[in-house]
């Protein structure tokens, strides 16, 4: 029997939609219920500093209305972490935040943060908060992870979806693998995510070691011509053959 796979969509997109009109739609609350109709098994969202494009009220009612597990991807800053405390996600995965970027273009530097990391990590905990790092797919970052102590890892796969070459993807694929292996040996949960589409999340979900994949784009984009509740029945589809 295989490892089962989560399925966490990722709904910062519709709510990237709904404030480039400042408008009540689309309502990201409304497409995490459909996604879990459909079958997703998480709900993914990331709070900016900036407030982009979730705002504190699609937190609030995600985590009254939703039945599945709620995972808030949050810079390690002492806001953050208070408005976690407030709001209780099942988890909640650190990521790096720069203004200037378009998306989360890079993993968290755990290496060289161990102690801010470390202490944010444990304030989680003790909100009984599952605690997880977003960090590049590097053997020494798993290990850094590991020693600040964070149950989960997961793992950056931007650049092997970027990858164009064949040579290129099987390297990064690789280095995908080796941070996968090490970091089960470590003892931590293994989640992957970012850019991850149709056409290249069978790779990546066929790695037994990884338990969740956080997938958003590729999902929201598919929604808009054959409806949420396909998109996400797809995906979810494409990872039990990736598994099979
Ligand atoms: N996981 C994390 C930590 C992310 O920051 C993002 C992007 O917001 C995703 C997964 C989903 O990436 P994408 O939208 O490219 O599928």
């Amino acid at each position: 029997m295989p490892t089962p796979i989560r399925l966490g969509v990722n709904v910062d997109h519709v709510a990237t939609l709904r404030q480039a009109r400042k408008t009540l739609y689309p309502d990201p609350v409304a497409a995490a219920i459909l996604c879990e109709l459909a079958g997703a098994d998480q709900i993914t969202l990331h709070l900016r500093e900036d407030r982009r494009h979730v705002q504190e009220r699609d937190l609030t009612l995600l985590r009254q209305t939703l039945q599945v597990r709620l995972n808030l991807e949050m810079a390690a800053t002492a806001d953050m972490v208070k408005t976690a405390y407030e709001v209780k996600p099942d988890m909640a995965t650190l990521v790096p935040e720069r203004r200037d970027e378009l998306t989360t273009e890079g993993g968290l530097d755990v290496v060289s943060q161990r102690d801010q990391v470390r202490k944010v990590l444990r304030t989680l905990r003790d909100a009984e908060i599952e605690t997880s790092v977003f960090i590049d797919p590097d053997v020494d970052q798993v290990r850094a992870a590991h020693r600040v102590e964070a149950a989960r890892v997961e793992l950056h796969t931007g650049r092997f979806c970027d990858a164009r070459r064949a040579a290129d993807r099987a390297h990064e694929l690789s280095r995908i693998v080796d941070a996968v292996k090490a970091a089960a040996k470590l003892g931590l949960g293994v989640a992957a995510g970012h850019g991850l589409s149709y056409d290249n999340v069978a790779a990546v979900a066929a790695i037994a070691e990884i338990d969740e994949l956080n997938i958003g784009h590729a999902i929201v984009a598919r929604a808009l011509f054959v409806g949420l509740d396909r998109a996400v029945r797809d995906m979810r589809a494409l990872l039990r053959r990736a598994r099979a």
